[in-house]
């Protein structure tokens, strides 16, 4: 595992936002997933500038969302699809057909499951990137999940619900109390990991996951296994660090 800390959140930007940048101009086909939520959306902006200038294109890009509500159609305007499309996707060139989703409000949520557990299989994740949840969750596997888990519904926790209330929903009513996520297993197969931390909030949280046990009950404690991952935070999530 790498550990970078970087004194400003640009610097950090920069540092994911050109990696993966340089990984798509190295490559014929790039495959890449992408987190919602506040921490990366730096990294967006970054994405954003780089196009507009020039210096990338995303039409070899296959993206594959994280996580989902549950109940919620992709044109909602709170679904993480909207949120990915209004922070990023909208923005650049990638080929509407390369933006691959779990959509939280098919009836038969097992079949969308398997299909988009299938979809990564025959499409392996270049680069996955990641934030840290407030209880230790990647992408909507809450403590509890099994390490080796595929794309499941989950029930959220009350810290995933409360969250939410920053990505825009008016009342704690109105936020679904299900997700759809791929799985601690899904996730793992990503050929590389790049997590992402920021602000003293997740300070706790960044030692635990780096140091502490591996456990089902702090599902981000799994990148410990993963052969390859950069951890990238700022100093203020570092600051627990040894
Ligand atoms: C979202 C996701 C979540 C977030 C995590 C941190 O797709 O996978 O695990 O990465 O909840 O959220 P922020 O960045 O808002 O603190």
């Amino acid at each position: 595992m790498k550990i970078l800390v970087f004194d400003e959140e640009k610097k950090l930007d920069a540092y994911v936002g050109e990696t993966i940048c340089d990984f798509i101009r190295q490559h014929d086909q790039a495959t890449i997933g992408f987190a919602t939520g506040s921490t990366p959306l730096g990294v967006y902006q970054y994405f954003i500038d780089s196009y507009q200038n020039h210096k990338v294109s995303f039409q070899n890009v296959q993206a594959f969302n994280l996580d989902e509500y549950v109940g919620l159609k992709p044109e909602h305007p709170r679904s993480f699809a909207s949120a990915m499309k209004n922070e990023l996707f909208s923005h650049i060139d990638i080929l509407p057909e390369n933006i691959n989703a779990l959509d939280g409000s098919k009836e038969d949520m097992d079949e969308e499951c398997q299909r988009y557990e299938t979809l990564i299989e025959q499409n392996p994740i270049d680069i996955q990137i990641l934030g840290i949840g407030m209880d230790g969750h990647i992408a909507y596997n809450e403590p509890g999940s099994p390490l080796d888990g595929a794309c499941h519904v989950v029930n959220l926790h009350q810290e995933s619900i409360e969250s939410s209330l920053d990505y825009g929903f008016d009342h704690i009513e109105d936020v679904p109390t299900q997700g759809v996520t791929q799985g601690i297993g899904t996730i793992m197969k990503a050929k590389q990991l790049i997590m992402m931390a920021k602000g003293e909030k997740k300070a706790d949280l960044v030692k635990r996951m780096i140091y502490g046990e591996v456990t089902p009950d702090f599902p981000s404690s799994i990148i410990q296994r993963h052969p390859s991952v950069i951890v990238c935070l700022d100093r203020n999530a570092a600051s627990q660090l040894k």
